[in-house]
């Protein structure tokens, strides 16, 4: 399919984040980001600092080099050399080896389904008409290890605007490319390919929802999920499919890879919960890569100010 630009799109759509941040909030912001730094540097290092302020607070950050509670960035070198993506093998240091030559250009994402206006649009469309902006975010992997990373992206909510979901639309459905030559762990059947993950149609619209493309400052590399890769930071890693060619509005909830898999360990929400343990082991602490002692899981991985109100009245272990 051709590539499209979208004509007509308002400018707000493609505004930096930090140009249209309502000052005010902006400014509680930086307050609640101040407060947040001192607080932490209290606090002794596994306790949990606590959460801060409004999605403001996640406002631009370049040159930073600790998170919003005050811990440290994750390395370059770890980030990019300790690794998930079953695609190109199962040990954290295989994807940084066997990707290296993952071709990256040119790609397309088709965003399609419920929506008015379906259009595929080039990575470097994307980028043109949604300036990366920086977003300091913790990850935490489902297997208890996690990062602080620096990533250059754009919010989905700005790509969601541009096709216009239809009333219809309820979740959003994501695909991996499906590249079996380029892609040698997808010529086992351990797994139901292409990678597959979903999220519901507000979760999707969230601000923190982030579709990155680069790391560090830098464009990612293959074995973070280049040319683009999504980033829910208040759920488990697995959620943050790589390497997306295909967006589709849809009226189910989709059925992810993991949930196919092993439906009694991977659930469809996967929000990070230090009280609903997996079934093989607790999710009450964790491994934070670059630390040696473990520190306490934090609901919704520190973003429950920001998104606990998106499951209210939902029972939690129920909807793992
Ligand atoms: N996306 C695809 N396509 N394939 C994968 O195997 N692994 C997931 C997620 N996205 C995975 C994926 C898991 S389990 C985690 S923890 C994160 O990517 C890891 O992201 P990182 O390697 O950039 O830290």
């Amino acid at each position: 399919m051709a590539k499209t630009d979208i004509p007509g799109i308002p400018s707000s759509e493609i505004t930096p984040e930090h140009v249209y941040i309502n000052r005010r909030q902006f400014m509680l912001g930086l307050g609640g980001l101040a407060a947040a730094a001192a607080l932490a540097a209290c606090a002794a290092p596994s306790s949990p600092a606590p959460a801060v302020g409004s999605v403001a607070t996640l406002a631009p950050t370049a040159g930073k080099s600790t998170d919003e509670l005050g811990d440290r960035l994750t390395t370059y070198e770890d980030v990019t050399t300790y690794n998930n993506y079953y695609e190109f093998g199962t040990d954290k240091s295989d994807p940084a080896r066997q990707a290296k030559n993952f071709r990256t250009a040119p790609w397309t994402v088709q965003v399609g389904g419920l929506v008015n206006k379906p259009a595929t649009f080039g990575v470097e469309d994307l980028i043109r008409l949604f300036p990366p902006e920086e977003r300091i975010y913790r990850l935490r992997c489902v297997e208890a290890w996690s990062m602080v990373i620096p990533w250059q992206g754009f919010q989905l909510n700005k790509l969601l605007a541009a096709v216009e979901p239809t009333g219809a639309a309820k979740y959003v459905r994501f695909e991996t490319l499906n590249d079996p030559e380029q892609m040698p762990g997808q010529r086992n059947d351990w797994y139901e390919w292409p990678y597959v993950e979903g999220l519901r149609l507000d979760e999707a619209l969230h601000d923190l929802t982030l579709l990155a493309t680069g790391v560090y400052g830098k464009p990612a590399l293959p074995q973070n999920g280049a040319p683009l890769r999504l980033v829910v930071p208040w759920k488990y890693g697995f959620k943050s499919i790589k390497s997306i060619v295909k967006i589709d509005l849809v009226a189910e909830q989709p059925s992810s890879l993991w949930m196919v898999a092993a439906p009694d360990e991977y659930g469809f929400y996967a929000n990070v919960n230090p009280d609903v343990n997996h079934p093989r082991w607790s999710q009450a602490s964790e491994r934070r890569i670059g630390e040696t002692a473990r520190r306490r899981t934090l609901p919704f991985n520190g973003y429950a100010e920001q998104v606990a109100g998106l499951y209210a009245g939902m029972d939690l272990a129920k909807f793992y």
